[in-house]
């Protein structure tokens, strides 16, 4: 991903500032962006919504939502980043018409960005202390009772879930600070593959369960009914979320593409291969839920409580159980540092503070606000203004209204007010690929039918037409 030092060979730095970075090769593109789309949003968010939701439908909403609308948009802002080198707030101000407001895009993409974080830091808090009591062995079983009480027991418990969340703080804190983004980087280009190849392991072991056949009807048979409104928003809000769209990192890591990188080809692969690890996720986890005896629908435990009990069966069990989860942890750490990456770039060239201390500076407003999320479960579980906990609100409030509403203004902004000309620029590089009559399409769909659809999932989904 992010660029501590600028790498000399680059390409595209004939193009950037002085002090600006970029990826340095065409891999590298593809590995940060998937990077960046690839984590919690797979193993742990698309589960647990997928079962809460009903299933099937949900799943086609997800899939038609992440073709027509995640795709167009991941493209759009991956143009927008890459024509302006610069961060979102400063690309937005040099691409917009002179005196147009569209750089607030920018600004509600960094409250967006510390949402997000707010909560997601908490979820890879998790994961890490998951890591932890793997190795010490003492969550293996397949006795949903059980798996519950584990899980129960760490998330009620205010000092651990405190602790583990400053845990994750100080480590994507320590790997920004120390410079060292790209080894993480190149560790994780050779790690993603082993959490895929471990995602079919336990797949292929979860289909040979005896609730095998249910997991899949349950996964790819619709039942109609189930497809309300509100289940259309959600299903909508997790496309933007696994692409990591709406809120300007994928505008901000466009800005480090190089001049070569083909935009449509790079974002279609790497949505392919986000959706494959999210439904090979739901095959390891499902199968296992119809069979031990747990709830689809139990929400954001679901993956902490039914993977232990697919490796309680299988031999060395702890030590994959503990694989399984730093594996995930390290996906969720490139996920973390794309979004910590925004406010960050935004600190250090619009306001001038060195990258150390815009580091610090959201690290500690991250530190406030992902303590109530850390805390929902325990101190604060009865504060529920709205009848959601902080955390149920940072999670809710980002998915299904911000990253939509951002949504609507990037593809308005591409649509009218940035012009075609420019954009099909970017998608064909400057006339080198054959990209134009995708250009106009895409053009089209963002003038016309992404923001008016996204308008109406959000409105029916929030309840203005059925008066609720
Ligand atoms: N896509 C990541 C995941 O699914 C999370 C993420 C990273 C994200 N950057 C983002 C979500 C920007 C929304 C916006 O785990």
């Amino acid at each position: 991903m992010s660029k501590s030092g600028p790498s000399s060979t680059d390409a595209s730095r004939t193009h950037a500032t002085t002090s600006r970075g970029g990826f340095s090769s065409s891999l590298g593109v593809l590995a940060a962006t998937l990077g960046s789309a690839v984590g919690l949003g797979n193993i742990w968010k698309f589960p647990s919504l997928t079962g809460a939701n009903g299933g099937a439908g949900f799943l086609l909403i997800y899939l038609l939502s992440t073709l027509f609308i995640g795709l167009p948009l991941m493209v759009a802002e991956i143009a927008i980043g890459r024509q302006a080198r610069a961060n979102p707030i400063s690309a937005l101000r040099q691409l917009q018409p002179r005196g147009a407001p569209w750089w607030l895009i920018g600004v509600a993409g960094m409250a967006a960005a510390f949402l997000i974080m707010a909560f997601y830091s908490e979820v890879v808090a998790w994961v890490f202390a998951y890591v932890a009591k793997a190795l010490s062995g003492n969550l293996l079983s397949s006795d949903p009772v059980q798996t519950q009480a584990s899980f129960d027991a760490l998330v009620r418990d205010p000092v651990q879930a405190l602790l583990w969340q400053w845990v994750v703080l100080a480590f994507i804190g320590g790997i920004l600070l120390l410079g060292v983004t790209r080894g993480i980087e190149a560790a994780t280009k050779r790690l993603m593959p082993l959490l895929f190849l471990l995602l079919v392991l336990l797949g292929g072991y979860s289909l040979t369960l005896p609730g095998a056949g249910q997991a899949l009807s349950f996964l790819f048979a619709p039942e109609w009914h189930k497809i309300t409104p509100a289940v259309v928003l959600t299903a909508m809000g997790l496309a933007f979320f696994k692409l990591s769209i709406g809120m300007g990192t994928m505008m901000t890591y466009g800005s480090y593409f190089t001049a070569e990188q083909n935009i449509p080809a790079t974002a279609t692969r790497v949505m392919l291969a986000d959706l494959s690890v999210s439904l090979l996720a739901g095959m390891a986890i499902f199968p296992a839920v119809f069979s031990f005896g747990f709830q689809p629908s139990a929400g954001p435990s679901l993956v902490f409580i039914t993977i232990p009990a697919v490796f309680a069966q299988m031999p060395g069990g702890s030590v994959l159980l503990a694989a399984f989860f730093l594996l995930t942890a390290i996906a969720a750490t490139g996920a973390m540092l794309s979004l910590m990456e925004v406010p960050v770039v935004i600190l250090h060239e619009r306001w001038g503070l060195s990258r150390p201390r815009a580091t610090l500076l959201t690290l500690l407003i991250l530190g406030l606000l992902g303590a109530g999320c850390a805390l929902s479960q325990s101190t604060l579980a009865t504060f529920q203004p709205g009848g959601r906990t902080l955390f149920d609100w940072a999670d809710y409030l980002s998915s299904n209204l911000l990253l939509p509403a951002g949504g609507i203004a990037i593809a308005l902004f591409v649509g009218w007010a940035w012009g075609e000309r420019a954009f099909a620029a970017q998608l064909s590089n400057h006339g080198q690929l054959g990209n134009q009559g995708l250009a106009r399409v895409v053009s089209l769909l963002l003038r016309w039918v992404t923001p008016v659809l996204i308008l109406l999932v959000m409105l029916a989904g929030l309840g203005v037409f059925s008066g609720a």
